[in-house]
């Protein structure tokens, strides 16, 4: 059947759930750092490059549309959600559309990568537009830790799974516009196969500074040291734009906490940098003054729902606008991190400083794409019920035990 007489015989809306049932079925097929270099390298064909996306890109958006269903019917009616689902609905049928169309076609194969720009610019808005969703939802509804729970694991899988059909689209885009990055001729798409891990922790500090001395007239320098046996500059295969991320959020919020708990002395404590490549991990670990963050509240930091940042449509923060987004910077970063099999985390000891830590693969064979796929125990998470903690929750008041705690 046609895709047009599919629509007709179906309607153009009540089509997607029969689409998002068909391609869930599919597992995603993660690749590995090799499979994305092959891609791109000399004997590239845009052919296989283009029977592949056709059917995963569908599989990636329907087994995410899938979980999307399970969010609490009060996030989904949201306007911002609706948006969003409108979004993917759209893309997952403009792809569908490409299944009966002829890989030999050369007209085929270009109406392919202007249906993907299409669909990334689409999709630009879908972070903040899903954040806007969740303040209301939160504005209208509280925050309880069971929700937070499962809107917690949903956004990562969300995001994550954003991230990776951007980078599909992305590879395939830049790979087969026929053109040379004349920057960085070696790269293969956005991947740098010798990624200079200094040189982008450099950029990302440079451009934090200028953000930091914009907005509070000074800067903490930055000292950065590299360890690698023997002595060579480090370089890995990797995507320099997400490594640039991570650490352009990481030097922000340094660079934040340092200024601001410095504001009395007239010198700032340096930020300091680690770059240490061994056999199994590259390590970054960055580390600040800038007077640290109580244990209790790491794992909030990194909390879609309990972000600090207020909505910024509601409120002033315009004070620290450039340093500080709405609260996102953390998670997002640790899931560029998790992309490629890597992690992300912040030690603290408050009072004195931070240490965040990036953790990527050191070999490219071991950097493959970790994707959510939706199954029985994803199913499981959203299914669970409310269940009362299986730790004893401490007394505020000691002098009261005896009569309420123990009558149960
Ligand atoms: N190095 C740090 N030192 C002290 N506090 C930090 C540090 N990094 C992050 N934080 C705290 O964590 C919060 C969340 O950070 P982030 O996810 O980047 O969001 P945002 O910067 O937009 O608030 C920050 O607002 C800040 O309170
Ligand atoms: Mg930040």
């Amino acid at each position: 059947m046609k895709f047009t007489q599919f629509l007709m015989k179906s309607g153009s809306v009540s089509g997607i759930p029969r689409q998002v049932e068909r391609f869930s079925k599919f597992s995603p097929s993660p690749l590995s750092m090799k499979q994305f270099i092959d891609f791109g390298s000399s004997n590239a064909c845009e052919k296989t490059s283009f029977v592949f996306l056709r059917q995963e890109l569908p599989v990636r958006l329907a087994n995410i549309m899938k979980e999307i269903d399970f969010l609490p019917d009060k996030l989904l009616s949201t306007p911002s959600l609706k948006l969003l689902t409108s979004w993917y609905s759209r893309s997952l049928l403009e792809l569908i559309e490409f299944l009966e169309k002829d890989p030999v076609d050369k007209g085929v194969l270009e109406s392919f990568t202007q249906a993907l720009v299409n669909i990334r610019n689409r999709h630009n808005d879908v972070v903040p537009t899903m954040a806007q969703g969740v303040v209301e939802f939160k504005e209208a509804f509280g925050v309880d830790p069971i929700t937070n729970q499962n809107v917690q694991y949903f956004l990562d899988r969300f995001y994550m799974s954003r991230i990776s059909t951007r980078m599909l689209m992305n590879q395939h885009t830049l790979i087969f516009d026929g053109a040379v990055n004349p920057a960085h001729p070696k790269h293969i798409g956005s991947i740098d196969p010798s990624c200079d891990v200094v040189e982008v922790v450099k950029d990302a500090y440079e451009a934090s500074k200028l953000l930091c001395e914009q907005y509070y007239l000074t800067s903490p320098d930055m000292e950065v040291t590299q360890v690698n046996f023997p002595d060579q500059p480090i370089h890995i295969v990797y995507v320099p734009s997400h490594l640039y991320h991570m650490l352009f959020e990481l030097f922000k919020n340094a660079m934040r906490a340092t200024v601001e708990t410095h504001e009395a002395s007239l010198t700032l404590p340096p930020i300091k940098v680690r770059v240490s490549l061994g056999g199994e991990d590259l390590t970054i670990k960055m580390s600040d003054r800038g007077g640290g963050v109580p244990l209790r509240k790491i794992e909030r930091l990194f909390s879609y729902m309990y972000s600090t940042a207020p909505s910024p449509v509601h409120e002033d923060n315009s004070r620290n606008a450039p340093l500080a987004g709405f609260g996102y910077g953390l998670p997002i970063s640790r899931l560029y991190a998790k992309y490629f099999q890597g992690d992300l985390q912040l030690y603290s000891m408050e009072g004195y400083g931070s240490s965040a830590v990036i953790y990527l693969k050191a070999l490219s064979s071991e950097s493959v794409e970790r994707l959510p796929v939706f199954n029985k125990s994803a199913l499981r998470h959203y299914q669970s019920t409310t269940e009362a903690d299986d730790w004893c929750i401490p007394s505020k008041d000691p002098k009261n035990m005896g009569k309420d705690d123990r009558a149960r």
